[in-house]
C-alpha cells in the first residue's frame, strides 16, 4: 500500500487558509491509501488561551476542517489521518480523526498533552482505539504521546499494524525513538510532523516512516513543505518472530509485569 506524509508549517489561526494549503500540496498526489498530517493542522498550534482555543476549535460533527478532508478521502478513495481543535460540549480536546471514503471511521484523543496544551485541553477519554479498515488495523497517537511507550504497546497487542502519528515536536527526541517502537512492536509508524515557528517554538520537521525491522524507510526535511512517500507491505507488520525461538508477544513475561489489563 501507498503512504503519504504531508509535512507543513500551517497559517495560525486560519483554517480556510489551510485547506488551501493541503489541497495544494496533496493535488501532487498520485495514487495514495493513507495520507497522514500533523497534530492541530487546521489552526496551528500555540493558542494564546483556552478562550482562543475555544474559537478555533470545531465538533467533528459540524466541522469545516473534517468536511474537507471526507471529501480528499473520497476523491482519492484512500484514509486520512489529521490532528484537530475538537469541541465537545464545553471541553476541548486535541484529537485526531481517521478519516475513511465513507466519512469518520474513529477519533483518538490525546492522551499525554504537552506543557501549556494542559491549560487548554482535557485529557484524552476515548482510551487507546484501534479501527478496521480495508487496509489493516490503525492506531493513532500525537505527538508528545511519543514518550510513553506503553501506549504504543497497547495498540500494537489490540492489533495495529501502523499506527499514524500526528506530531507538533519541538523536543529533538522522538524521531530517534519511534524507529524502536516500530522495531519491538513490529509494526509501522508514520510521524507526520509540522515545520516552521510559533512564536517562541520551533518545530522541528524531520517528518519520519519506520518498519516493523526498526528502519527509517522515508524521512522529510527539517524546514520544507512537502510530501514524504513509501511503498509498504502491512502484512509484515503480522510477524512478530526474532528468531525461530523467540516471538516479540509471546515471549513476554505477563506474569511478571502484568499485561495492561488486555
Ligand atoms: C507536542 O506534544 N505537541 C510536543
Amino acid at each position: 500500500m501507498h503512504l503519504s506524509i504531508i509535512q507543513l508549517s500551517p497559517v495560525f489561526g486560519n483554517i480556510e487558509k489551510n485547506i488551501e494549503k493541503i489541497r495544494k500540496l496533496t493535488e501532487k498526489i498520485k495514487k495514495t491509501d493513507l495520507i497522514v498530517l500533523p497534530e492541530l493542522a487546521s489552526t496551528g498550534y500555540k493558542f494564546k488561551d483556552r478562550d482562543e482555543a475555544i474559537l478555533l476549535s470545531e465538533r467533528a460533527q459540524n466541522s469545516r476542517y473534517l468536511e474537507f478532508l471526507s471529501e480528499l478521502a473520497a476523491k482519492n478513495n484512500c484514509y486520512v489521518v489529521s490532528g484537530f481543535n475538537e469541541r465537545e460540549k464545553d471541553k476541548l480536546y486535541n484529537s485526531s480523526v481517521l478519516m475513511g471514503p465513507e466519512g469518520i471511521t474513529g477519533i483518538y484523543r490525546k492522551l499525554h498533552l504537552f506543557w501549556d496544551e494542559k491549560k487548554i485541553f482535557e485529557p484524552g477519554n476515548l482510551g487507546l482505539p484501534v479501527f478496521d479498515t480495508e487496509i489493516g488495523k490503525i492506531g493513532m497517537q500525537i505527538c508528545f504521546d511519543w514518550m510513553f511507550p506503553e501506549a504504543w504497546r497497547v495498540l500494537a497487542l489490540k492489533g495495529a499494524v501502523l499506527i499514524a502519528h500526528p506530531a507538533n515536536l519541538v523536543l529533538p527526541y522522538c524521531q530517534s525513538v519511534t524507529p524502536s517502537y516500530s522495531l519491538v512492536n513490529r509494526l509501522f509508524i508514520a510521524t507526520a510532523n509540522r515545520i516552521g515557528t510559533e512564536e517562541e517554538l520551533t518545530f522541528t520537521g524531520n517528518s519520519v516512516i519506520t518498519n516493523p525491522i526498526g528502519q527509517t524507510i522515508a524521512y522529510g526535511h527539517v524546514d520544507k513543505e512537502e510530501i514524504i512517500t513509501a511503498e509498504i507491505d502491512l502484512r509484515l507488520s503480522a510477524n512478530k518472530k526474532i528468531t525461530p525461538e523467540n516471538d516479540a508477544f509471546e515471549d513476554r513475561r505477563t506474569d511478571v509485569y502484568g499485561n495492561f489489563g488486555i
